[in-house]
């Protein structure tokens, strides 16, 4: 039983950002899983009912009495958020992300056939020949470095801003920017970050409309200034917001999928002989990545339009709700031998990925750039290593993520 491992005490509520909440994550996910399976927790000053059992995860993100929109679901207004956003970044929380149909659907649709099967195989190329040339150089490293900044960290980078149609520059900075933003808004930094950092990047985003605006182009961007411009469609804060959605959900949701997959690799040293041999198996074997360590382990909070109970538990109307990921996707209930890297697991129906009407947009993108960057990276330089004179590779504190601070690695022909 969890509770029985030493350094572990559960108890209610919990702190999801608290260090011993952090340093036994998996520990934790079991015990909520299996004593409390609807519990208070508490993310930053929020407090917010954790749902962690894989079947509840999936029934609030597809059950209609879940919103979104937490104005809507208590029947007191718009606003989405729990707290009033400063004017100047209120524009960020007219997302796609938070918010419901019909809204939710007309926002999706403008964006939607960017992510086509067709568009994505058509970048696999770019990431192909990118990945090729940023090894070529990366091969020349003496001693070890950092694959997180050197290589997990451009590849997606380049591909959103060729897909979004704004410079690899330009994109390399609103990547700088949205680090601070998306690091800042878990911790202590939330003020700070939500008075400076956001309004800074909110500033990036508008500066990049107005340089399309004067260039447009075959790209997202051009598309959505479109069906701005002719207002039927889409507000400028909408098209704003949009913007960042889709550089924040396609930027570091990847870089750490490729991370954590390179390490998750280079522990299972058999399976990654095993797709030396048989590269065909590398698409199920990024699918497991994304279950067993995928970047993201809770999805954007829901509030219940009316009182409902689960596992016994009354959840009230309008009171947050987050459905923890990275607890349901090692549910013994819906994985045999949850805590084991399978490869070739299958089913594999993960929700790595989210479930219901917000389910990833960029799945197939994301599936793609990671197997292209792994099989790449594993196929040159089958004796990669762990560099762990410094330690073992850090995680980050931040509820809702699990990604590294950096992966040093030998690079070994
Ligand atoms: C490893 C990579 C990725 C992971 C793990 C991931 C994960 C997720 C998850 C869990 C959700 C649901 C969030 C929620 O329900 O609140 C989501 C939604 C979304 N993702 Fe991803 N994502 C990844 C890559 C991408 C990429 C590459 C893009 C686009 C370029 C993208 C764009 C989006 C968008 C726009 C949504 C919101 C969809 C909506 O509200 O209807 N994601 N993603």
């Amino acid at each position: 039983m969890a509770s029985a491992q030493p350094g572990f005490d559960p108890h209610t509520p919990v702190n999801m950002n608290a260090q011993a909440f952090h340093d036994h994550k998996y520990l934790w996910y079991e015990w909520l899983r299996e004593e409390a399976p609807v519990c208070t927790g508490k993310i930053s000053v929020m407090k917010v009912n954790l749902v962690s059992r894989y079947e509840d995860c999936r029934m609030i993100l597809s059950d209609p009495r879940f919103l979104r929109n937490r104005g809507r679901a208590r029947g007191k207004g718009t606003r989405p958020l729990p707290f009033p956003l400063p004017r100047s970044i209120a524009a960020l929380a007219k997302s796609m992300i938070l918010e419901d149909d019909p809204e939710h659907r007309r926002l999706r649709s403008l964006v939607n056939k960017g992510f086509s099967p067709r568009v994505v195989a058509k970048l696999s190329g770019q990431v192909s020949g990118l990945a090729d040339q940023l090894l070529d150089q990366l091969g020349s490293q003496k001693g070890s470095f950092d694959l997180l900044s050197a290589y997990a960290r451009p590849i997606p980078m380049r591909v959103i801003a060729g897909m979004v149609g704004v410079t690899g520059r330009e994109a390399e900075q609103f990547g700088e920017v949205m680090q601070t933003v998306t690091q800042g808004l878990t911790g202590l930094k939330m003020v700070r970050t939500l008075f400076w950092d956001l309004r800074r990047a909110q500033r990036f985003v508008r500066d990049l409309i107005a340089n399309k605006r004067k260039a447009r182009g075959d790209d997202i961007l051009s598309e959505l200034i479109e069906a701005e411009e002719a207002g039927e469609s889409l507000s400028e804060d909408e098209l704003v917001a949009m913007v960042f959605l889709l550089i924040i959900g396609g930027f570091e949701t990847t870089l750490h999928l490729i991370t954590n997959g390179a390490l998750v690799m280079t522990q299972h040293p058999d399976q990654l002989a095993e797709l030396r041999a048989d590269p065909s198996h590398w698409g199920s074997a990024v699918e497991e990545i994304v279950r067993y360590r995928g970047p993201i382990h809770g999805t954007k909070l829901l509030y219940p339009i009316e009182e409902v109970t689960l596992q016994g538990v009354k959840i009230a109307r309008g009171t947050p709700c987050l459905p923890i990921l990275g607890a349901a996707n090692h549910d013994p209930r819906a994985f045999e031998d949850p805590g084991t890297f399978d490869m070739k697991r299958s089913p594999n129906h993960h929700l790595g990925f989210g479930f219901g009407p917000h389910f990833c947009l960029g799945r197939q993108l994301a599936l793609m750039e990671a197997r292209v960057a792994l099989e790449k990276l594993f196929t040159r330089y089958p004796n990669l290593r762990v560099d762990e004179s410094g330690g073992p590779p850090q995680v980050a504190n931040m509820p809702g993520w699990h990604r590294h601070l950096s992966l040093p690695v030998f690079l070994e022909a």
